[in-house]
C-alpha cells in the first residue's frame, strides 16, 4: 500500500496529538450539555473512535452512512443516505464527526437534513479541511488540519474502498486514480 503513496502528509503521532487536543476542546464546550456525536461512515470511523476516547463527559454515539462519491475522486454533489440514525436528535446537541470537508456539498446536505429534525444545536468536527475546492459556504467548528488540494487516503479515508486501514494519512499517487 505504501508504494501507492506520494508521501505521508500526517503521521500517526501528529494525528493522535491533534485528536486529543480536539477532544479536550469539545469536552470543555459541551460540559453539562446533552451531546450526541454522529459519525459519518465510513470515512470518519477512526477519527470518531479516537476522538470520543478523549471526551470524558457523557455522550451518546450514533452513525449515519452516506455516499457522495461513488467511484473516483470527484464529488458528484448527489448525496444518498445509506443508513440513518438510530435515535431522535430532537432537542439534543449534535456534533457531526466528519473525515474531510472538500467541496462542502456533503456537509451542506447533512446540516440541512439534520436541522429539519430540530436539534438544540449542530456543530461540526472535521479531521481535515481542504478549502481549495469549496463550492458552498460551510463553517466547521473543530478542525484537525487544513490540507492542500491533494487526494489523501488513510486513517479512514479511502480510494475505491482501499487504504482506510493505514494509521496515518498519505497523498495518493495520481497514477493510481488516473
Ligand atoms: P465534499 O462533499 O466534496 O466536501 O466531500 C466530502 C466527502 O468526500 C468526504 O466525506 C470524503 O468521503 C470524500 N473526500 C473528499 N476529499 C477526499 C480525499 O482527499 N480523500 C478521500 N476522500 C475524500
Amino acid at each position: 500500500m505504501q508504494d501507492d503513496l506520494l508521501k505521508v502528509l500526517l503521521t500517526e503521532e501528529e494525528i493522535q496529538q491533534r485528536v486529543a487536543e480536539l477532544g479536550q476542546e469539545i469536552s470543555r464546550d459541551y460540559k453539562g450539555k446533552d451531546l450526541v456525536a454522529i459519525c459519518i461512515l465510513k470515512g470518519a470511523m477512526h477519527f470518531m473512535a479516537d476522538l470520543t476516547r478523549h471526551i470524558p463527559i457523557p455522550l451518546t454515539i450514533d452513525f449515519m452512512a452516506i455516499s457522495s462519491y461513488g467511484v473516483g475522486t470527484k464529488t458528484s454533489g448527489v448525496v444518498r443516505i445509506l443508513q440513518d440514525l438510530d435515535a431522535s436528535i430532537s432537542h439534543r446537541h449534535v456534533l457531526i464527526v466528519e473525515d474531510i470537508v472538500d467541496t462542502g456539498l456533503t456537509l451542506n446536505y447533512l446540516i440541512d437534513n439534520l436541522e429539519s429534525r430540530r436539534p438544540a444545536s449542530i456543530k461540526i468536527a472535521t479531521l481535515l479541511d481542504k478549502p481549495a475546492r469549496r463550492a458552498v459556504n460551510v463553517t466547521t467548528d473543530y478542525n484537525g488540519f487544513t490540507i492542500p488540494d491533494e487526494f489523501v487516503v488513510g486513517y479512514g479515508l479511502d480510494y475505491n474502498e482501499l487504504y482506510r486501514n493505514l494509521p496515518y494519512i498519505g497523498v495518493l499517487k495520481p497514477e493510481v486514480y488516473k
